[in-house]
């Protein structure tokens, strides 16, 4: 009787101790949401909560980086912190034969037997090797229309760097977020954690105030007030560059212009140049570490002289670095898609799939007085042909999708009477 008795109050302690751990995870979210701030470096920044406890760690955006890398060497304290051990699976999804020692007391950074990789400031281009190793990560979910709550990765893969890396970064960052076409990067590793489909969409606010958002995993994508963009989008594919980093594919995201079109002209270009050849070089890719679209020099003059040849006899003013061709702010209406300038074409796979560029994305307003052409010169030895960069992305929907090879965009969200900073962020938690 005694022992009936203790063994159903055992066992429904640990019916009850199921259903608990059961209720905890049976939450599954379709998308986990960061709201991403424009700092006044240019550069793109997102937050994260790391380690146990939870600290806010600030990190720069970089679209085509392998994975997440971060500062160890100032105040890493974590009791969650686990190194990768030498041929560990995860050593192998890091794609690191490595195997490292510590001759100093260990800490997070430096402990026998573990892999490394070599972690990547793409803002000043420097490379550094760290240890890999993986963590708690906190990040909140969605439902499309508002935040909902945070959700927690526990064994989140990481490189674990050093200050000297963080030389260029935006002030209070301390290291990089890596949304690229790896295995490792953020995306694929929510989409590893949660059952995504290994999608996310960027969408990059211009203003400092204000955030933009980058959601992971599905749709919908509700901005306010009450605008629905998730079947909104026109598709291109995502193109491979045979040719990366350390001996890799690019983890960067290509996509296939033809042509370019300004006032509905052809600019004249060495075509050659838009496709990706056998030793990586040429064709287009988006960047989030580059604040404006540069461009190779031979494309760049024929955009230049196509765009002042079209504008004709308005004049120009001095050229404000690191543009060249200015214009009086007076010279220009001002439209709901920004100065009111032809539109800039980029023409896709084919003649009816078009990234159009309004004034809001191809000029950039320097001061009250003076607009630019936000486009930069990137040299005749320029690897890849155009570079799109922050400025021409923003208040723009991009859907990056890694596992189909596509990219969904919107062209600008101003004339949809709304922007990139208008998703809610209020939780509802
Ligand atoms: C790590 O390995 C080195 C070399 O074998 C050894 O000198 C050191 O004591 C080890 N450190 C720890 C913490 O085990
Ligand atoms: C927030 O999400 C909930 C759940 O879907 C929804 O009922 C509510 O309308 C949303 N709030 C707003 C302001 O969109
Ligand atoms: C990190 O970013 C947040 C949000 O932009 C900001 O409020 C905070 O000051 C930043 N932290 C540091 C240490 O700069
Ligand atoms: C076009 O660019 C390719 C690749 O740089 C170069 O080999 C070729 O000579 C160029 N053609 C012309 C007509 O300039
Ligand atoms: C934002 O979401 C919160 C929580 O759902 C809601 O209370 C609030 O009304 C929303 N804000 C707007 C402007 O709709």
């Amino acid at each position: 009787m005694a022992a009936s008795t203790s063994f159903s109050l055992f066992s429904s302690i640990l019916f009850l101790l199921f259903s608990i751990s059961i209720a905890s995870t049976s939450f599954t979210p379709r998308s986990l949401v960061l709201p991403v701030t424009k700092h006044p470096s240019l550069q793109y920044i997102i937050q994260i909560h790391q380690r146990t406890p939870l600290v806010p760690v600030n990190l720069t955006v970089d679209l085509g980086g392998w994975l997440m890398w971060v500062d160890c060497d100032r105040g890493f304290v974590s009791s969650s912190y686990k190194p990768a051990r030498c041929r560990s699976a995860q050593c192998s999804l890091a794609k690191s034969i490595s195997c490292g020692k510590c001759y100093l007391p260990p800490h997070p950074g430096c402990n026998n037997y573990t892999c490394s990789l070599s972690a990547r400031n793409t803002i000043i281009q420097l490379s550094s090797g760290g240890e890999v190793t993986s963590d708690l990560v906190s990040v909140s979910s969605t439902n499309g229309f508002n935040s909902t709550r945070a959700l927690s990765v526990p064994n989140f893969l990481f490189i674990c760097s050093s200050t000297f890396l963080l030389e260029g970064l935006a002030g209070g960052v301390t290291g990089m977020a890596g949304f690229g076409r790896t295995r490792i990067s953020l995306p694929s590793q929510f989409a590893a954690a949660f059952s995504f489909s290994r999608k996310f969409t960027m969408c990059l606010s211009g203003s400092t105030g204000f955030p933009g958002v980058i959601f992971s995993g599905y749709g919908p994508y509700h901005f306010l007030p009450n605008i629905d963009l998730t079947n909104s989008l026109t598709y291109t594919p995502l193109l491979i560059n045979p040719v990366g980093f350390a001996g890799e594919k690019s983890s960067e995201y290509f996509i296939g212009v033809k042509s370019i079109e300004f006032n509905s002209k052809t600019v004249p270009l060495n075509t050659t140049l838009l496709k990706i050849d056998s030793n990586g070089n040429g064709g287009t890719k988006i960047s989030t570490v580059n604040p404006y679209t540069v461009l190779e020099t031979s494309i760049y003059r024929a955009l230049v002289k196509t765009f002042t040849s079209e504008l004709g006899n308005i004049p120009r003013v001095a050229a404000v670095a690191p543009f060249e061709v200015c214009y009086s702010s007076k010279s220009f209406g001002s439209t709901e898609l920004g100065p009111s300038v032809p539109s800039i074409d980029l023409i896709l796979q084919n003649k009816k799939v078009i990234w159009r560029m309004f004034g809001a994305n191809s000029m950039v307003v320097v001061t009250e007085e003076v607009l630019c052409l936000g486009f930069v010169e990137g040299g005749v030895e320029a690897e890849t042909a155009m570079v799109i960069g922050g400025h021409q992305i923003e208040d723009n929907l991009l859907e990056f999708d890694l596992a189909t090879s596509r990219l969904g965009f919107s062209s600008t969200l101003l004339g949809r009477n709304t922007n990139c900073a208008n998703f809610n962020f209020t939780s509802t938690a």
